[in-house]
């Protein structure tokens, strides 16, 4: 299996603070990887530095105070240079934490505003039958203001939205924030079925036991650093780990 994303050295300071320590990670084609830590752990930290959105911060508002350093090559090329929008035409597309969609727009809408890349309207349209094959309910509602939709369904949209993108790679952070329980079980079903698309997922999350059981490989992200990483069904089976870093 061919690399999807490598992280070497991944360090990221705001001022004196260290939000990330010297980060090693790696999600190979087709995988999906779940990254789990605490609150402030830097998890969100770690998916922005991926997809080139700390740089260019730095750049964009001469944030001196913000500090980074390390490689990130995706898909065997250096990327940790390239701005945002060069990073996601390549393949890798990041579904933020909390994204509301535009409210007063349809659900349709707002999906083919996530199709920017897209090169035709035909290919816009194939993607976005994609996304309603995955989402049904988006299909149903498709008519609908965004900002009707419930917070299970905000969050269906938000992922389709990543979809239409046609990511590579595919950056989740905490899709399960705000959701009842019931909810999250199909949800995460749903994130697997993207993996069966063929659609490498780096997945972040505080629902240790949820996330990882669907996982191929982990990470536990601690106040910035890696304590642990293995397939998922190990850290699981750890007490230490269990105990110490998951709260299981
Ligand atoms: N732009 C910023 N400027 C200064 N500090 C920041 C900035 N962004 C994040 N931090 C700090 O970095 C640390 C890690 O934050 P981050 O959002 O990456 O954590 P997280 O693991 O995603 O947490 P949560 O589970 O609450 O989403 C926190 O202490 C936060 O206050
Ligand atoms: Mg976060």
């Amino acid at each position: 299996m061919r690399q999807a994303i490598q992280a070497h050295e991944l360090s990221v300071a705001y001022g004196t603070a260290l939000i990330l320590h010297d980060v090693g990670l790696e999600v190979r084609d087709g995988e999906l990887v779940s990254v789990v830590g605490a609150n402030g752990a830097g998890k969100t930290t770690l998916l922005r530095a991926l997809a080139g959105l700390v740089r260019w911060e730095q750049r964009a508002f001469r944030h001196e105070d913000v500090r980074m350093g390390g490689r990130v090559w995706f898909r065997e090329e250096r990327i940790d240079h390239l701005p945002p929008h060069e990073i996601a035409a390549r393949g890798l597309i990041l579904c933020p934490e909390r994204r509301r969609p535009f409210r007063e727009m349809t659900v349709c809408d707002n999906l083919l505003a996530g199709a920017y890349l897209a090169r035709s309207r035909r290919e816009a349209a194939e993607r976005l039958s994609d996304v309603y094959r995955l989402f049904p309910i988006l299909r149903s509602r498709s008519r609908q203001r965004a900002g009707t939709l419930s917070g299970g369904e905000q969050q269906m949209l938000a992922i389709g939205r990543a979809l239409m993108g046609r990511p590579h790679l595919l950056l989740i952070d905490e899709p399960s924030t705000g959701l009842a329980p019931l909810v999250k079980g199909p949800l995460f079903e749903r994130i697997r079925e993207v993996k069966e698309m063929g659609i490498a997922v780096l997945l972040v999350e505080q629902d240790a036991a949820l996330s990882l059981a669907m996982a191929d490989w982990g990470y536990v992200l601690s106040q910035g650093r890696v304590v642990a990483e293995g397939p998922s069904e190990n850290l699981l089976g750890d007490d230490v780990v269990r105990q110490s870093y998951l709260g299981l």
